[in-house]
């Protein structure tokens, strides 16, 4: 349902929303304030009053006859098969060994890692209004870090046409013709790292590459997964670092345009213009300078300083970061999750914390693409919102709007540090929706806490909009020793990362505007 169908399905298409109407709307102030939930440190997931919610699918879940659901579920995205039917992409990030087999760095324990990550394709459907996991369905299936994917690209990588699995997967993305993108991040906690001479950089804390010796140069791609048959390739052209998204959108000439964040402390915003109108595997990849306001070509024919740096364009590709550093682009304080806002056609991006620069409580960045075109090499920007303890939330990470344009983001404050330090008074991880118009316009509302030491990620609608659908992600992070976990979220036993769904009176008032 694209946002003019869903206007009128919820009659409000007389509702003015045009462009210079909703730039009003970040004049923040309402007089009247809200009921919100209050911040908790408890170990629950607590909704606001007018917010049910229900577990979707746990940890540990048989899927098929063969394969389980994941460990540390993130990034969600919906694919309809029908009105009451859609395949659920889960992004399996990384794992906390003690929950598995065990910390010892054992053959064994690690084989045993890696089947809990990578991905899952999960069918749903609605029954009695509300979503269940069909367990027999036969669309049901897993990628892991065993299976082989090939890349979509001119030239070998490390003289390989294929990795041996997906890892890492933070936030992503779906595509105009229905494909699910998984974004690989912190590829090195499991391989390590090396720059393009080969020197080591990073080591790998899971010590993966004890037993399995794979290049670090295969992961830290795009992923692009179709739905029904679970066939992957890696997306060399947008480039290798530790990706948190990869968000699809158009330029004025119908061509696809992929915005994604470099997740990590001082890294850079990237911007990916495909070649075609429903590909992302050919295009010009750029990278964001925000003091000049452009977007910077990484292609090697464009810019001398990396025609005389790297052997060819693969090489730029897949050490992306040091091409950029190259060219100028500017140190960003974590880029995290990007969205499109559906009524100005503005990107925003979640930026979350720079510790390096005191900036514990992140914000979130506004680009203004010239002409509101997305093909344009310009832009403008200004923040949007500022993390502390006066707006109430730290920690911007995952972002989705809704069609009416209010702002629903997750937080991501660091676990050892949740309730206090820079972080007191926050209380645990939460799920906010900034509200865009009506009586409450411009305030923030807690709608959602997680459990203890877990973040509330990967958020999406159901295709009737009246289903919010999250990841509860890594709930006992913190646990040490096994036996006395720091979580036991949901079933009062070890934790299981979980998705749940979403739903109520408040849900449907603030997605239709009636708030
Ligand atoms: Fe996996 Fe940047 O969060
Ligand atoms: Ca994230
Ligand atoms: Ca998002």
């Amino acid at each position: 349902m694209n946002r003019r169908n869903f206007l009128q399905f919820i009659g409000v298409t007389g509702l003015s929303l045009t462009l210079t109407e909703q730039l009003k709307v970040y004049g923040m102030g309402s007089p009247r304030n809200l009921p919100t939930l209050a911040p908790s440190l408890e170990d629950k997931f607590q909704t606001i009053e007018g917010i049910n919610s229900e577990i979707l699918i746990s940890w540990g879940d048989k899927i098929n006859s063969t394969e389980r659901f994941g460990f540390n579920n993130d990034f969600l995205a919906l694919h309809p098969l029908d009105k009451d039917r859609a395949l659920l992409w889960v992004n399996h990030e990384y794992v906390h060994p003690i929950f598995i087999k065990g910390d010892e760095r054992t053959k064994e324990n690690i084989d045993a890692e890696r089947k809990e990550v990578g991905g899952s394709i999960i069918e749903i459907q609605k029954r009695d209004g509300s979503w269940k996991f069909n367990k027999d369905s036969a669309l049901n299936r897993r990628l892991d870090s065993f299976t082989p994917i090939p890349f979509a690209w001119k030239a070998k990588i490390m003289n390989s046409d294929t990795a041996i699995g997906t890892l890492a997967g933070c936030a992503g993305g779906y595509t105009p013709w229905g494909t699910f993108l998984s974004a690989e991040e912190n590829y090195d906690m499991f391989w390590g790292d090396r720059d393009r001479k080969g020197n080591k950089t990073t080591k790998a804390w899971l010590q993966w590459d004890k037993f399995y010796p794979l290049p670090p140069e295969h992961y830290g791609w795009i992923v692009e997964i179709t739905p029904k048959t679970g066939a992957a390739k890696k997306l060399v052209s947008l480039g290798r670092c530790a990706h948190e998204c990869a968000t699809v959108t158009k330029a004025k000439n119908q061509k696809i345009v992929a915005y994604t964040g470099d997740d990590a402390v001082n890294e850079h915003l990237y911007k990916f213009i495909s070649d075609s109108e429903n590909s992302l595997e050919s295009g010009k990849l750029y990278v964001a300078n925000l003091e000049k306001k452009v977007w910077m070509s990484l292609d090697i024919n464009d810019q001398p300083i990396l025609k005389k740096n790297f052997k060819d364009q693969t090489e730029i590709q897949i050490h992306v970061r040091e091409a950029a550093k190259m060219l100028g682009a500017t140190p960003l304080d974590r880029p995290e999750d990007i969205e499109i806002d559906p009524l100005t056609g503005n990107v925003f991006i979640a930026l979350t914390n720079n510790k390096l620069k005191n900036n514990y409580h992140g914000s979130i960045l506004k680009i203004i693409p010239e002409n509101n075109d997305h093909g344009s090499l310009k832009f403008n920007f200004e923040t949007f919102l500022t993390g502390g303890k006066e707006n109430r939330f730290a920690c911007p990470d995952n972002l989705l709007f809704d069609p009416l344009g209010n702002l629903w983001f997750t937080t991501d404050m660091p676990g050892s540090d949740i309730g206090k330090n820079h972080y007191e008074g926050l209380g645990n991880n939460s799920l906010f929706v900034f509200i865009r118009s009506g009586t409450y316009q411009g305030q923030i509302l807690r709608l959602a806490n997680a459990p203890r030491d877990a973040e509330i990620t990967g958020p999406c609608f159901s295709p009737d909009f009246k289903t919010l659908f999250v990841s509860i992600q890594h709930p006992g992070e913190e646990t040490t020793d096994v036996t006395r976990p720091t979580s036991t979220w949901p079933n009062g036993k070890i934790p299981k990362p979980s998705v749940v769904c979403m739903n109520g009176p408040l849900l449907d008032k603030i997605i239709s505007g009636k708030l």
